[in-house]
């Protein structure tokens, strides 16, 4: 088993130049905290979407997901220190992170343990399995029964319901990033409100903190979703697009497994940098990119972003102090090492 910091010499693992616009989606085997530090530029990427190991023994090919609390968080701490210098001045990092109904608290020591560096802005609920009564939403909605949708996966246990959604952190330098919530948003179900609530633009409203994104239906898990905690590339797409596609001159997830957030970004037409340390989820994520982008791959070393000001992106001292959270003591994570 290979640990976070049996790094080897970073390999590109392959390049895609994006269709319609200047940029590519590369991928790169490397570890996530070396990724972020040696190939973005210092706040360089405007938005990160990302699914850390949880700690929770998950079966990865290569990585070892189960280590001692403190010595996991203390690596969390360094990840969140790398994207700290990556993200642009007005760039969002959203960190989607789950933990057992035994273990609750986990997501939260997580988001903490990144609170100490980026500042906490929402808390999305990615929601995998919903129940809808029919008595609740009424005649309107047209159902004729109770809609109990989404990935289920049973749980037997005489103390813990089953979990049935995972948390998205939206972390930011200092907690102030312009969203783009109607990119995301919903049709007024009463037309009667459009009137009546300002920002009510095109009859949209906001959405919301709560996403039900099931996973797609698949026929072979083996071949169609190969790795064992991937989320579904809509819930990257949905960040992006709630950062706002217009201001992601380059986008990144430093874990980035089979490729979802990847695939998002493609999709999105948005410049992408990926890192893993595993060859064979690479993989997939290569073939997955090949099917999509239907571009020969270039040859030789990713170029990671489109030149950019980099003096527009670069924050002043006083303004990055400003993104530091205040009122809780904890032993700075910067005397921690990986
Ligand atoms: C929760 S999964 C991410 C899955 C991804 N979101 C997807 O949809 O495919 C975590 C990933 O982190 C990778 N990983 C573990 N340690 C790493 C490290 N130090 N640097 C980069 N990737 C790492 C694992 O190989 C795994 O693919």
């Amino acid at each position: 088993m290979r640990g976070p910091t049996d790094v080897r010499a970073p390999a590109p693992f392959g390049s895609w130049p994006l269709p319609k616009k200047p940029g590519t989606i590369a991928l790169w085997r490397l570890d996530a905290v070396r990724g972020l530090r040696e190939k973005v530029p210092a706040h360089g990427v405007d938005a990160i979407v990302t699914s850390p190991p949880y700690n929770l023994g998950v079966r990865y090919s290569m990585y070892h997901d189960r280590r001692p609390r403190e010595e996991y968080l203390a690596w969390i701490g360094t990840v969140a220190q790398a994207v700290d210098r990556a993200l642009a001045d007005d760039g969002s990092f959203f960190l989607n992170v789950a933990g057992p109904p035994s273990d609750p608290w986990l997501p939260w020591d997580v988001a903490r343990e990144v609170g100490e560096h980026l500042r906490l802005q929402n808390v999305l609920h990615w929601v995998k399995s919903i129940v809808i009564e029919r008595a609740h939403v009424g005649r309107a909605a047209g159902l004729d029964r109770d809609l109990a949708v989404g990935h289920y996966k049973p749980l037997h246990s005489d103390r813990f319901v089953h979990g049935a959604h995972e948390y998205v952190f939206h972390f930011s330098h200092r907690g102030d990033v312009r969203i783009d919530r109607l990119a995301i948003g919903v049709a007024y179900q009463d037309r009667s409100n459009v009137g009546r609530w300002n920002g009510a633009r095109g009859g949209r409203r906001c959405r919301g903190n709560t996403w039900f994104l099931p996973y797609a239906t698949i026929q072979r898990r083996s071949s169609d979703r190969p790795h064992p905690a991937s989320f579904p590339p809509a819930l990257a797409e949905r960040c992006f697009r709630l950062h706002g596609l217009a201001r992601i001159a380059l986008s990144a997830d430093p874990f980035v497994g089979i490729g979802s957030s990847a695939t998002a970004a493609a999709q999105l037409g948005l410049p992408f940098v990926g890192f893993d340390i595993d060859a064979a989820y690479l993989a997939v994520a290569a073939r997955r990119l090949d099917e999509q982008l239907g571009t020969p791959r270039l040859p030789g070393t990713p170029s990671t972003a489109p030149s950019r000001t980099a003096s527009s992106r670069r924050r002043s001292p006083s303004s990055r102090r400003g993104a530091r959270r205040t009122g809780r003591t904890r032993a700075s994570s910067s005397s921690r090492t990986s």
